[in-house]
């Protein structure tokens, strides 16, 4: 039966890395998992304010989030930690306090960097939020993808050590939706 994948890209510039990357790891998925990209660009910055009034993009993102059963998030890492726009949308969807979207979500989360580390200390962040918002992380495999830049060609992950890789994290993936 059709399972809802929602796709979180933390990185908002055209040629992305990480949109190259996620596009390879949603080639690989069978039919059956519908994927959908939840935009995180135009979401304003989050304040608490906001909780007492209706902000319709909020709603919307909060509502998505919700009706996925599993939320993968591609993302650089910017100065060792999670990209701005990223954190923000975790924060939008944490609240209003009690009714967070995160709550019990399925959370795969994949970093890619063109340095040496991959973006590991971004996405082990992400894991310390999802963690602390009671999501229901996916432990392994993790995937930092170091010199990441190497293994594109043409807009598209060329290399065949990482496509398996990546494939192999795509299995794994489609395990932990299914579960
Ligand atoms: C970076 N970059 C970066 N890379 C990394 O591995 N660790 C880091 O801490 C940082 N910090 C950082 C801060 C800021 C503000 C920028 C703009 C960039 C480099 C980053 O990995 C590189 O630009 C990637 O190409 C970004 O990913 P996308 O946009 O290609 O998906």
């Amino acid at each position: 039966n059709t399972k809802k994948l929602g796709l979180i890209i933390g990185s908002l510039r055209k040629d992305s890395i990480n949109r190259m990357v996620a596009e390879y790891i949603v080639s690989q998925l069978p039919e059956n998992i519908e994927v959908e990209e939840i935009e995180i660009a135009q979401l304003p910055l989050y304040n608490q304010d906001y909780d007492k009034q209706t902000i319709e993009s909020y709603d919307q993102v909060r509502q998505k989030i919700k009706e996925v059963d599993t939320v993968l998030i591609v993302t650089p890492e910017h100065n060792r930690t999670l990209p701005a726009a990223l954190k923000n949308v975790i924060d939008i969807a944490s609240r209003p306090h009690g009714d967070s979207a995160w709550s019990g979500k399925k959370v795969a989360v994949v970093t890619a960097s063109p340095g040496t580390y991959g973006g590991r200390e971004c996405g082990l962040d992400v894991r310390k939020s999802m963690q602390a918002l009671s999501a229901k992380v996916m432990i392994a495999p993790e995937v930092y993808l170091s010199h990441a830049s190497d293994s594109i060609e043409d807009g598209k992950v060329s290399n065949e050590k990482t496509q398996q890789y990546l494939t192999k994290f795509a299995d794994a993936l489609v395990q932990f939706i299914e579960e």
